[in-house]
């Protein structure tokens, strides 16, 4: 049977990178719309590595409503997975009408589409920052919006449109997903994360200063009233991640409408808890300063996963432990990100069947 061809905008980034590993393992097809951006093309090189199916990249931006005509026309896609946008909470603050422009008009112009070309199932990346500062967790879905920064609120804008576009045209099949802190990396240590200058998120900071890269982690604030002052956050594996678009995927091929759900593990860790796990997985000290508190930051929240489990049959299965551990691997494997070469052993987490495959496919070329 030839694999179902899904368009995943934002695929060579690092949770679409990892997306494409899960849908690959699943049996689809992924064909990668991607500017690059914000991301590396050589990410889907890892993704064949692993996977044996390099998926095709087509370099072009979802507010090309033309361009995405004829990406439609030219592949038989069966559904999206929408990850494209823009992410800094700060930099949403200082130029909002990108968000507004990438993050709205670019889904309006997605979406507008999919309609020409009849394709109606979607699954959209929204995240835990459409709750804003909510005050008791676990969060449930039906927590209301209340975002505090432009980041934010265009992931709720859009939400809110293909709620409307659901609504009026039941052959739409939409899931939203809320993300709650992605981190972690694939375990074969050949893909995960490499942001652009110092990194803004806990993990890969904490990664960096475990590899002697920086001189020490700087604590966000350790007077909040929580377990040990820090901020809480619910953490989920980025693999966990992937896996539920999978099942978003599934769902919302068959099941007309919208759902939202939260994608967490239910469990909030602290700053604190984090570095100590770290510390663990790596085996290197992590130098600690604590700071004053990051404007804008809330000080503690987790996700209540139960509407996943239920609605999904998805629910997070690696711990904090193996997020660190796996970060490690890519961390220590990959200085340099993506500069650096591919490891040339033969990987041990390929099952046989996989590694037939790997040798007989295309590796390094379009599977398209
Ligand atoms: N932290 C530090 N030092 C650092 C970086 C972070 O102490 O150098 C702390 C923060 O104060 C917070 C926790 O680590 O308590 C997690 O911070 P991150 O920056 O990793 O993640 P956030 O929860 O602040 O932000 C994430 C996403 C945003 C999204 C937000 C809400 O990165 O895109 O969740 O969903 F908007």
């Amino acid at each position: 049977m030839p694999r179902a061809k899904i368009l995943v905008t934002g695929g060579a980034g690092f949770i679409g990178s990892h997306t494409c590993v899960a849908l690959i393992e699943a049996g689809y097809q992924p064909l990668v719309l991607d500017t690059l951006v914000n991301s590396d093309a050589r990410s889907l090189q890892r993704v064949g590595c692993i996977t044996g199916l390099q998926p095709l990249l087509l370099r072009c931006d979802v507010r090309d409503g033309a361009a995405l005509d004829r990406v439609f026309a030219e592949h038989a896609i069966e559904a999206v997975v929408h990850l494209a946008g823009l992410k800094a909470v700060g930099e949403s603050v200082a130029d909002p009408l990108a968000y507004y422009d990438v993050n709205l008009a670019g889904t309006l112009a997605l979406v507008q589409a999919m309609g020409r070309a009849g394709v109606r199932t979607l699954v959209f990346s929204s995240s835990a920052t459409v709750y804003g500062d909510a005050r008791h967790s676990p969060i449930p879905e039906s927590a209301p919006y209340a975002a505090v920064n432009p980041y934010g609120r265009s992931k709720a804008m859009v939400e809110n449109l293909l709620a409307d576009l659901a609504h009026a045209d039941p052959r739409w099949g939409i899931a939203c997903l809320r993300y709650f802190n992605p981190v972690g990396a694939h375990e074969s240590g050949l893909l995960g994360e490499r942001p652009h200058g110092p990194p803004a998120n806990l993990m890969p900071y904490i990664s960096q200063v475990a590899a002697g890269e920086r001189e020490y982690l700087l604590v966000h604030g350790a007077d909040y009233e929580t377990i040990d002052g820090t901020g809480v956050r619910d953490y989920v594996h980025v693999m966990d991640v992937a896996e539920g678009h999978v099942a978003a995927l599934r769902h919302a091929a068959r099941e007309p409408g919208i759902l939202m759900t939260n994608l967490g593990t239910g469990r909030g860790a602290s700053v604190l808890e984090v570095v100590c796990a770290f510390e663990r997985a790596s085996g290197r000290r992590i130098a600690l300063r604590i700071g004053p508190r990051r404007p804008g930051d809330a000080p503690a929240y987790w996700a209540d996963a139960r509407n996943a489990q239920a609605r999904l049959g998805w629910r997070a299965r690696r711990d904090l432990d193996q997020m660190c551990a796996d970060s490690w691997r890519w961390q220590a494997a990959n200085p340099h990100g993506f500069d650096d070469p591919v490891p040339p052993m033969q990987p041990p987490w390929l099952g046989a069947d996989l590694q037939i495959f790997h040798a007989t496919s295309n590796l390094g070329h379009s599977n398209a």
